[in-house]
């Protein structure tokens, strides 16, 4: 009998250039996809632990974080915390993470361990999100390698294009070997500053560069989202009526659209509350309904 496929895909968020949304959007996406009812596990593949964070869970009190699923075959099962957002997991980073690189770099098939590990698991979430470190070392190559699609978040800069060759020379290296079916998911444009000429120069940059691969959504600069992980909330619980808030809603409708998903019902009712692994921000719980 076969295998039932209950993961319907890894998407990996990466761009070896730092501080251009890759947290960010990992942690809103994956909340907008929770909010829309798809059951979504996030995976912190950053040392930093920013996505860990974003949820106000505390680095010290994570025990076992992607350390362990690379280094010492822990289960992805064994490895989860929930996020205390209804319909979204995590399985978080620590410290020890920074490790994880020089250990692999001698270990038989190193860029495939994350692969493998997915490839054996039978959990049941539509979506797994990745959120990759600023570089691209094994890190970034195991998630590129477990990955379906990579989705990468551009600033909204000059510069932004510079490096991306590097990247999509990666990506195709990737597929040449390790992972013929790495698809780019979509090309994200983040912190988008209207009352700056030069951001839409940028974008048609962008635009003849990628194509249609770009999201019509545009994520604008919102200190909102730069504010929300410092309560350890994803922007829908912080303020869920903000622009940086509605955008990323609208990202989340947009991926489920280019994923053959046309949203008729409204967004179900998610909640979130603090699981133990957290420190206590705020005491309340909060709820939001969806409109
Ligand atoms: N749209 C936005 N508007 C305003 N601030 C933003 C926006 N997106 C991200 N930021 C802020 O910019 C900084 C960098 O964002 P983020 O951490 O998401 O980037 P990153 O690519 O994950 O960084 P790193 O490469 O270090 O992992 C953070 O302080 C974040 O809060
Ligand atoms: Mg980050």
């Amino acid at each position: 009998m076969g295998k039932l496929i209950t993961v319907n895909k890894i998407v990996a968020i990466a761009n070896q250039k730092g501080g251009v949304g890759k947290t960010t959007t990992a942690v809103n996406l994956a909340s907008y996809l929770a909010h829309f009812g798809k059951e979504t596990l996030l995976v912190d593949m950053d040392p930093q632990s920013n996505s860990t964070s974003g949820f106000g869970i505390e680095k010290s009190s994570v025990k076992r974080s992607c350390y362990d699923i690379l280094i010492n075959n822990a289960t992805i099962e064994e490895t989860i915390l929930p996020t205390g957002v209804d319909w979204l997991d995590i399985i978080p980073a620590n410290r020890d993470l920074i490790g994880a690189e020089v250990e692999l770099v001698n270990t038989i098939s190193r860029e495939t361990r994350l692969k493998k590990i997915f490839k054996n698991f039978q959990g049941s979430y539509k979506y797994i999100i990745i959120d990759c470190p600023p570089s691209l070392s094994l890190l970034t190559l195991n998630s590129l390698t477990a990955a379906n699609s990579v989705l990468i978040p551009l600033q909204a800069e000059f510069y932004s294009l510079e490096g991306i060759s590097e990247l999509t020379n990666t990506i195709n290296l990737i597929r040449e070997d390790l992972n013929p079916g790495l698809e780019i998911e979509g090309v994200l444009l983040t912190m988008y500053d209207t009352r700056l000429t030069l951001s839409s120069q940028v974008v048609e940059e962008i635009g003849k560069f990628f194509k249609d691969k770009v999201y019509q959504t545009v994520i604008p600069r919102n200190v909102r989202l730069a504010e929300a992980p410092s309560f350890g909330k994803p922007v829908i619980f912080y303020d869920p009526e903000s622009k940086g808030a509605k955008a990323y809603q609208n990202l989340a409708r947009e991926f489920l659209k280019r994923n053959g998903i046309e949203l008729k019902q409204p967004p179900v009712d998610v909640k979130m509350k603090y699981p133990l692994a957290v420190q206590k921000k705020t005491k309340k719980d909060l709820t939001i309904t969806g409109k």
